[in-house]
C-alpha cells in the first residue's frame, strides 16, 4: 500500500479531468470558450453564448430563436415561491436568497430531481431562465417592493434591468450588462464549477448541483470582488489622489483591489473589454469620475507594480453607472455562471466518475475510549 502521498493544497495546479468547455491561458492573457476566442464571444448575446455552452455549438438563427423563447417561457416563478421569499429575503444576503430559492424550487416539482442528461439540460436551462427573475425579485422584496414580472418580450439582461427597476432601460445600458454576463459566463474549474461537477458526480440532480456552486461562489476568495473593488475606487476619491492612495496602500503592504489574478499574470482579457464598455457607458451616464480614477490607478499598478486589473475592477464602474446595488455582485455572477456551471454538469455526467479524493491523515491512532461518566 502507498503510504507517502504527494499533496496539493488547495488542488493548485492538479489537472483532475478533461473538459472541452473553456481554455485559458493566463501567461498570454487567452480565453477561449468552447475554441472561440473572448473578443469573439463577447460581440455575441448572452443567450448565444448560453447556448454555446450547453449544447457545445453556436445557435443558427432559428435554434436561438427557439431558445430565447424557451428561456422568456421559463422565466416565472410561482406564487408560492415568492411567498416563501417574503419570508426570508428581507435581513439576508442576494447569494443567500438565491441559494435558498434555487433548492425551494426543487421542492415544488418533482421533475426537478430527474437525472438523466436530457433532465439535466432541461433543468439546467429552467435555472438559467429563472436566476435573473430570483435576484430581482429578492431586490424588490427588501426594498419592502412588490416584485415585477418578467418582461415577454425583452431579451435576458434587458429583461434584469426591468424587473429591478419597472421600467426599460435604454439600449447602451442592456448591452453593457449583456456583455458582463457574457464575459463572466465561463471560466474552467474554478472552485463553485468544481463544486457543482462534485455534486453531479454522485449523481444528484441539477437543483443540488446549481445550490452546491451558489453557495461556493458566496464565498468572498471567490464571489463579491466587484464589491471590494468599488470601494478601493471610491476611496481614491479624486483623479490627482490616486497615486498618493495607492502609494500609502503599498507602503503598508496592502493590496489595492481589483487587481491581480491567480490566473492571469498579463492583462485579463475580460478587464480589456469591461475598460471599454465602463468608457462608453460612463461618457453616457455624463460621469467619467469613477472612470478616470480608475484608469490612473491602473496606470500606476502597472508601472509600479506589474499587477493588472481584473474583470471585477472595471466590472464595478459599470454596475455603479447601472445604479444597480453593489452588493448584488455576487448574484449577478451567478446569473451569468449558471450557464458554464450547467456545462460543466453535462459534461461531468456523461462521462461520470465520482469525485473522492483522499486526505493524508495526520491525526493519532491509539486514542483509548473512556466512557463519558469517567471523563474528566
Ligand atoms: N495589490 C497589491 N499587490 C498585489 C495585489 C494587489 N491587488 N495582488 C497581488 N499583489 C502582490 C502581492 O502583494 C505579492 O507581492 P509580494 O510577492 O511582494 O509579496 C504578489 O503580488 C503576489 O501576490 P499573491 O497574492 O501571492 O498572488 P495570487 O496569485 O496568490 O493572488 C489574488 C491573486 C487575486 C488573490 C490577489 O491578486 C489579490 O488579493 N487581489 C486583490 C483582490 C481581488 O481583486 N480579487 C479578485 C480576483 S478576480
Amino acid at each position: 500500500m502507498k503510504t507517502t502521498f504527494d499533496i496539493k493544497k488547495g488542488l493548485e495546479d492538479v489537472v483532475v479531468a478533461e473538459s472541452k468547455v473553456c481554455f485559458l491561458d493566463g501567461l498570454k492573457g487567452i480565453l477561449l470558450y468552447r475554441g472561440y476566442r473572448i473578443e469573439d464571444i463577447a460581440k455575441a448575446s448572452y443567450e448565444e453564448v448560453s447556448y454555446l455552452l450547453i449544447h457545445g455549438k453556436l445557435p443558427k438563427k432559428k435554434e436561438l430563436e427557439k431558445y430565447k423563447r424557451e428561456l422568456r417561457k421559463r422565466r416565472y416563478i410561482s406564487p408560492r415561491i415568492i411567498k416563501l421569499m417574503y419570508d426570508y429575503c428581507p435581513g439576508t444576503t442576494g447569494i443567500e436568497a438565491l441559494r435558498t430559492t434555487v433548492s425551494a424550487l426543487a421542492c415544488h416539482d418533482p421533475d426537478v430531481l430527474k437525472v438523466s442528461l436530457d433532465d439535466h439540460k432541461k433543468n439546467g436551462v429552467g435555472l438559467v431562465a429563472k436566476f435573473p427573475t430570483i435576484v430581482a425579485a429578492y431586490e424588490r422584496i427588501r426594498k419592502g417592493k412588490r416584485p415585477i414580472k418578467p418582461h415577454p418580450k425583452l431579451d435576458h439582461a434587458a429583461n434584469f434591468l426591468y424587473m429591478l427597476r419597472g421600467k426599460k432601460l435604454d439600449e447602451l445600458s442592456a448591452k453593457t450588462l449583456d456583455t458582463d454576463f457574457v464575459l463572466h459566463a465561463e471560466h474552467g474549474f474554478n472552485a463553485s464549477t468544481f463544486a457543482v461537477r462534485v455534486t453531479i458526480s454522485t449523481l444528484s440532480d441539477m437543483h443540488s448541483a446549481i445550490t452546491s456552486g451558489v453557495g461556493t461562489l458566496k464565498g468572498p476568495l471567490h464571489g463579491g470582488a466587484a464589491r471590494e473593488a468599488w470601494f478601493g475606487i471610491h476611496d481614491m476619491k479624486d483623479p490627482d489622489y490616486v497615486e498618493r492612495y495607492i502609494e500609502a496602500k503599498l507602503a503598508k503592504h496592502q493590496k489595492i483591489m481589483g487587481f491581480g489574478h491567480r490566473v492571469y499574470k498579463t492583462y485579463d482579457p475580460r478587464a480589456r473589454i469591461l475598460k471599454k464598455m465602463a468608457f462608453e457607458l460612463s461618457k453616457k451616464k455624463g460621469n467619467s469620475r469613477w472612470y478616470n480614477i480608475a484608469v490612473n490607478a491602473e496606470n500606476i499598478m502597472i508601472k509600479e507594480k506589474n499587477i493588472y486589473p481584473n474583470v471585477d475592477f472595471y466590472s464595478s464602474i459599470v454596475y455603479h453607472n447601472l445604479n444597480i446595488p453593489l452588493d448584488l455582485d455576487t448574484p449577478i455572477f451567478a446569473i451569468a455562471r449558471i450557464s458554464g456551471w450547467v456545462a460543466h454538469a453535462i459534461e461531468q455526467y456523461a462521462d461520470n466518475k465520482l469525485i473522492r479524493p483522499r486526505e493524508f491523515y495526520t491525526g493519532p491512532k491509539s486514542m483509548r475510549f473512556i466512557p463519558l461518566e469517567k471523563r474528566k
